[in-house]
């Protein structure tokens, strides 16, 4: 439980109230509990510094809800949750993996090597479309990070 409100804090915080979102966050939001979705936090050393859902359909991987707290970007950690999240969905079965990405952060997916999706009607005022095709190994990512995935009835750990 305190798993689950440490993932609802930091997305409310930074996806939400940093971009000046007050009153609209949604903690009940259906998607997150719907099957094949998977809300995860990224620890280091026990502590959360944060979070993305992984929606796995088929052979694809969605990644939603990119976030790091506040007080710990800046520092690799981003990168690190894109290659674990990218390890879980290879682990699941997907060959390519999809985010809907705020523009202010598309040099973030790049330097993760992530690519434009290459199909303008994607591209809104809000979010830009990017892929990356998966099956290269995670290599290089340090042991003391984990991530943990909310399963039904107790967390499940993936390191
Ligand atoms: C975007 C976010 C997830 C990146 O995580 P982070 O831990 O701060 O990023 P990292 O420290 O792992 O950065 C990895 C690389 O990306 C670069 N980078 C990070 N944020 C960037 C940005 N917004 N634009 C361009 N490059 C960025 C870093 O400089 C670093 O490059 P380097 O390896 O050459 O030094 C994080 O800053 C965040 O939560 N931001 C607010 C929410 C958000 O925008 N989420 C994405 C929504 S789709």
């Amino acid at each position: 439980m305190a798993q689950w409100n440490s993932y609802q804090d930091i997305r409310r915080r930074v996806l939400f109230e940093y971009r000046g979102r007050f009153g609209v966050y949604n903690a009940n939001y259906p998607e997150e509990h719907r099957s094949g979705h998977y809300p995860c936090l990224l620890l280091l050393r026990g502590r959360t510094v944060g979070t993305i859902r992984i929606d796995v359909s088929g052979h694809a991987a969605t990644f939603r809800g990119v976030a790091i707290d506040s007080k710990c970007q800046g520092q690799g950690h981003g990168c690190v949750l894109l290659a674990m999240a990218e390890a879980f969905s290879i682990s699941k079965g997907c060959t390519e993996v999809f985010s809907h990405v705020a523009p202010d952060a598309v040099g973030f997916y790049e330097k993760c090597g992530f690519r434009g999706a290459g199909n303008d009607r994607w591209i809104a005022g809000e979010s830009v479309r990017m892929k990356k095709p998966l099956g290269m190994a995670v290599l290089g990512i340090a042991s003391t990070y984990r991530i943990s995935g909310r399963a039904r009835s107790q967390p499940t750990y993936y390191s």
